[in-house]
């Protein structure tokens, strides 16, 4: 058997192995047990001693010779390999890095936050209540019963389920029921100030650029022996100086009705910037509580009187910022929410 052509087949073999089974499997056809090279060791012992040292340096020569193209071959698959994968798995260094980015407050649950802070500072207590209410707290019982053309303004959404009056329950149109659960939970456990505000949602039949059918009010209420429509102006003032954080701010309070309240005012504020600036924008409802209403409370009108308001959470936070539409509040588009965090 000619050794060089023996090396010269192993090479070819080797190369033809496509990856690293098929090639140890040529690995075995030379260098296993009954390779080729394994045979012509068993037969040098057929040899005399002479022959037997000449022709075993040759083979053992052959064998290093196979066994370095082995390795070779065995590297050059893994080389292939690894590089077959290093470009599945390239990354592209071009793509926008996939790391969190970072979320932000809400900017009219930013305003919400604020009057929190502001009427807690002034000794109100916050309150939170149902937005499936009764006919009896949203409407009767703040003076605007059943027919009342008054009602009309509000038109909302109803539940199937009907409550204790057998009328059906409805999404809140205000959050001026608070007034009544709030100061009748409170009358029950003593006697007044009353002073709460309650943030929260409202909804009506309502949809253009300053109305959307699910909106946020807060509700204000303070009930005592003496406190009167002065104390609501000064309150409210002061309210919106330290919201928008200046004393420079166009306010009017506006004759209005609402049954609850006598007298009652619609409190307005000009726009300081953005496109509406100038034009005035309604951003509360106020007045003096309605005896009937002090009544309905459990309290007696002759003794305890004071002043309520029900406030817009969008309408302040329009004007904070001069945005024209309240719609943008509602659509989630980032490139508008960006800009208030
Ligand atoms: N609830 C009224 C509304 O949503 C606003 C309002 C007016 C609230 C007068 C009050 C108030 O507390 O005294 O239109």
């Amino acid at each position: 058997m000619n050794l060089d052509e023996l090396i010269a087949q192993a090479e070819q073999a080797f190369g033809a192995a496509a990856d690293a089974a098929s090639l140890e499997n040529e690995k075995a056809k030379f260098l296993g047990k009954t390779g080729a090279l394994t045979e012509l060791l068993k037969d040098l012992g057929k040899l005399p001693p002479e022959e037997k040292r000449e022709q075993g340096g040759k083979i053992n020569g052959a064998k290093d010779r196979i066994e370095a193209l082995l390795n070779a071959r065995r590297q050059a698959l893994a080389d292939a390999q690894m590089n077959a994968r290093l470009n599945a798995e390239a990354i592209d260094v071009s793509l926008p890095g996939r790391g969190r980015s970072r979320g932000g407050i809400h900017p009219v649950m930013r305003s919400w936050q604020r009057v929190e802070e502001i009427f807690r500072s002034i000794g109100f207590d916050v309150a939170d209540g149902p937005e499936i209410e009764t006919d009896w707290n949203n409407f009767t019982a703040l003076n605007n019963p059943l027919n009342h053309p008054a009602r009309s303004m509000q038109d909302t959404f109803y539940v199937e389920d009907k409550d204790s009056d057998g009328l059906p329950l409805l999404l809140r149109t205000h959050t001026s029921p608070m007034q009544v659960r709030y100061a009748r939970h409170h009358v029950k456990h003593g006697q007044p100030p009353i002073k709460v505000i309650a943030p929260g949602r409202t909804y009506r039949v309502d949809s253009d650029a300053t109305h959307s059918p699910m909106f946020h009010q807060v509700e204000g209420l303070w009930i005592a022996e003496d406190i009167s429509f002065a104390d609501l102006k000064g309150v409210y003032t002061d309210f919106l100086k330290r919201f928008f954080e200046t004393d420079n701010l166009q306010v009017r309070f506006r004759p209005s009705f609402f049954p609850f309240t006598e007298p009652s005012a619609e409190i307005d504020m000009a726009f300081t910037s953005g496109p509406m600036k100038g034009r005035w924008l309604e951003i509360s409802g106020s007045g003096q509580v309605h005896p009937t209403v002090v009544r309905n409370y459990g309290l007696d009108p002759e003794k305890y009187i004071g002043f309520a308001f029900g406030s817009g959470l969008e309408r302040l936070t329009m004007l904070r910022y001069g945005i024209s539409d309240l719609r943008l509040f509602y659509e989630g588009d980032l490139r508008f929410l960006k800009q208030f965090n």
